[in-house]
């Protein structure tokens, strides 16, 4: 981005003023005095104005949102159903979801406008720790909750290992946390057959470093300027 566009961002000056201050040696870049009118920022540039780091403002939006079951992520749902998209009520630009959640799972979900930023995320090669908190039925032995984190098939595909811990026993269930780096279909669900314990309530709880915390079902927040940062930093 051409400096007086990124020190227009910032709103440190307008374009024609960031012009005035780099001839007037006000500008220094990764602290230098910059000579060159039309310098095009690289990542990673510190830009000062005055002796001020300024930086563009992001202008995108980047919620966290608590999905509820029986919501889908998708923008439209042939069936009619609830779509995420219908708990965000106070933002007027077109939003994507950073991955998806099934119909009957709740939890974290990143919602953005910065399609840039959701495909990046994405993308395979981007496979960041996803955490788990699931009830499924039955008495989970040490055995099994083993046989999980070191992968199982889950119908042609043997799942690569995962942090799996056991929380509690409930009567007829158990609460278990588990962490995966892969994102295949239906994968915690899927998983959790295989060993013969089917999932009855799933919840995404982290996401990364990002966690869900104490935010209301149903709620979103606005993510952090350093959560952001941190996505941005991981693709
Ligand atoms: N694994 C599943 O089975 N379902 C989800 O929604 C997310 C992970």
């Amino acid at each position: 981005m051409r400096i007086n566009k990124y020190i227009a961002q910032s709103g440190a000056a307008s374009r024609r003023l960031a012009d005035e201050l780099i001839e007037a040696g006000k500008v220094k870049v990764n602290g230098k005095v910059l000579r060159q009118l039309g310098y095009d920022v690289q990542p990673g540039d510190v830009v000062e104005v005055s002796g001020r780091i300024v930086e563009p403002e992001d202008k995108n939006v980047y919620l966290l949102l608590n999905k509820p079951t029986g919501y889908v992520t998708t923008t439209l749902d042939k069936e009619g159903r609830p779509t995420v998209f219908d708990l965000v009520t106070d933002v007027d630009v077109r939003l994507f979801p950073v991955g998806r959640l099934d119909y009957n799972t709740s939890g974290l979900l990143i919602l953005t406008n910065d399609g840039d930023l959701a495909n990046k995320l994405m993308h395979p090669r981007h496979e960041f720790v996803k955490r788990y908190r699931v009830r499924v039925s039955g008495m989970v032995s040490r055995a099994k909750a083993e046989v999980l984190a070191r992968g199982v098939d889950i119908g042609g595909y043997v799942t690569a290992p995962a942090e799996v811990e056991v929380i509690r026993h409930d009567k007829n269930s158990t609460i278990l946390e588990i962490a995966i780096h892969e994102g295949k279909n239906r994968q915690v669900r899927r998983m959790c057959r295989a060993i013969g314990h089917p999932v009855q309530e799933l919840t995404r709880i982290g996401l990364g470093k990002l966690v869900i915390g104490r935010l209301a079902v149903g709620g979103y927040r606005k993510l952090s300027k350093e959560e952001v940062k941190y996505l941005k930093e991981l693709v």
